[in-house]
């Protein structure tokens, strides 16, 4: 580890992350970022492409601030604001459900914004409390108090209004009964050691035996949301799924999209690969809103019989087999312990031929941990070896910053630490993805990592 001091260090990555963040969006003519600026910026949009630099200058920026908060943050204060996060999301339910985002995001207003007492006016809230709900929001960043008691939108808020991934996300927000929950899993007498998807904090919060997925389909009315949401955090990571995999090499052939939800990945795909067939398989409740999505989203493709959906079972063997099928499966086996997954992964390699190929879109976790690298035990890469460069490459973490970029990770982690909630599985880490495919008689051929959480494990027949 380097000789200087621990808040040094961090200050330079902060600095070098900051002069490439700024250069990037100099040599791309991207706009000046600001919080207070009411409009969306383009580096918000889905569809952007990062470049690999930028990429990596936002993520070693965050994880640097992440960790001079951890050293300087008087602890206490720490501890209280820690207390206090459960109001991060009541605040923003607040936010939401009252209307008061729609009245801020009006054209007319979008500017300026409104004072407390023009939102009494409209939708008969105390002014007096809706001021201590949304000054906490403002600490946080989603609004700006312009003048005592006048808030506006600030950029981040936009992803909550009407049309933006955001708030389809937050809208079918499954978080606080089961993390309220969590507790009592972990330390259930009878469950603590359960891997089983029906003993998990989701069972106790909805004093249910039935496993999540079950207990959706009784509540019909929760898959549409359900979808939206899961549509929305494919859409966020669109383009770096696009551009951080060779999918060309597997033009004309067929791709089986094993557990494809709305079928959006194939969708997608199947723009840029226009030689290739695409198989959605999912559940019936699932294909039964797939198929008027991919009709709609995919219309000649669609008429053309290149993209098309069935129910299939993955626990039932895999009914579509041929040479040279690409099985893919995305944020599928993080919904199941390995003993599943291993099961999922069987039913496909007993009866695929050998010239299949398997790709599996996941987080690959990192530990917190700070990373021992050094010169001389593999290649060091900077922000400086990613100038000018179009493929994406981690950076190796600069001294002080752990290996997984710490508050950069939280979004993986908190979703990780759900689905331990929702269904006893986890994110898992390089090496557990690669017990699991071999023990279904595959091999890890390749790991692609993406601008954006998750990385795609290449496998082939072992
Ligand atoms: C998190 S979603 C991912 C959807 C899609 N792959 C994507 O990336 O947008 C997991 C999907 O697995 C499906 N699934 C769960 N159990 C399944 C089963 N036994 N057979 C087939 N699909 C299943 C769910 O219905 C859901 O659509």
């Amino acid at each position: 580890m380097s000789s200087i001091s621990q808040i040094e260090s961090l200050q330079a990555s902060l600095n070098a992350a900051l002069d490439a963040l700024r250069d990037e969006m100099k040599r791309l003519s991207l706009p000046e970022l600001s919080s207070t600026n009411p409009h969306r910026h383009s580096m918000d949009e889905p569809g952007f492409v990062c470049s690999p630099r930028l990429y990596e200058a936002r993520r070693l920026a965050i994880a640097a601030l992440g960790e001079i908060k951890n050293i300087i943050q008087y602890p206490f204060e720490k501890v209280v604001q820690q207390s206090c996060a459960v109001y991060d999301t009541a605040c923003l339910d607040i936010l939401l459900k009252t209307g008061v985002i729609d009245q801020l995001a009006d054209s007319s207003v979008i500017n300026d914004g409104l004072d407390v007492h023009d939102l009494q006016k409209t939708l008969d809230l105390d002014p007096a409390k809706l001021t201590v709900v949304l000054r906490y929001l403002a600490s946080q960043g989603w609004l700006q108090e312009t003048k005592e008691g006048t808030f506006k939108l600030t950029r981040a808020a936009l992803e909550l209004s009407e049309g933006h991934g955001g708030r389809d996300w937050i809208y079918f927000s499954t978080m606080p009964p089961v993390a309220q929950s969590l507790l009592a899993q972990i330390t259930h007498p009878e469950w603590k050691h359960s891997q089983r998807p029906d003993q998990c904090a989701f069972q106790l919060a909805h004093n249910t035996s039935l496993t999540t997925f079950a207990w959706m389909k009784q509540h019909p009315e929760k898959l549409g949301p359900w979808a939206k949401a899961i549509q929305a955090m494919g859409d966020a990571y669109h383009a770096p799924m696009l551009y951080d995999f060779p999918w060309k090499k597997f033009d004309s052939q067929t791709f089986i999209d094993c557990g494809g939800g709305l079928g959006n990945l194939s969708i997608a795909l199947s723009e840029i690969l226009p030689q290739s067939q695409f198989i959605v398989q999912d559940l019936d409740e699932v294909i039964t809103k797939a198929q008027p999505n991919i009709a709609n989203r995919a219309p000649i493709a669609s008429q053309e019989g290149r993209i098309t959906a069935e129910v299939v079972d993955l626990f039932a063997i895999q009914p579509r087999h041929g040479e040279g099928f690409v099985y893919l499966l995305r944020h599928v086996l993080h919904n199941w312990t390995n003993e599943n997954c291993i099961k999922m992964l069987k039913n496909i390699t007993e009866v695929a031929t050998h010239s299949s190929t398997f790709i599996i879109i996941e987080v690959v976790s990192q530990p917190n941990s700070l990373s021992n690298a050094t010169p001389t035990q593999g290649e060091i890469v900077t922000l400086d070896d990613l100038i000018g460069s179009d493929t994406y490459r981690a950076i190796t973490p600069p001294p002080y910053i752990p290996t997984n970029f710490g508050a950069s990770a939280k979004t993986s982690l908190g979703l990780g630490t759900h689905m331990m909630g929702l269904f006893n599985a986890r994110e898992r880490s390089l090496r557990e993805w690669t017990e699991i495919v071999n023990s279904a008689g595959l091999k890890v051929v390749e790991v692609h990592s993406f601008r954006g959480m998750v990385s795609a494990i290449e496998c082939k027949f072992a």
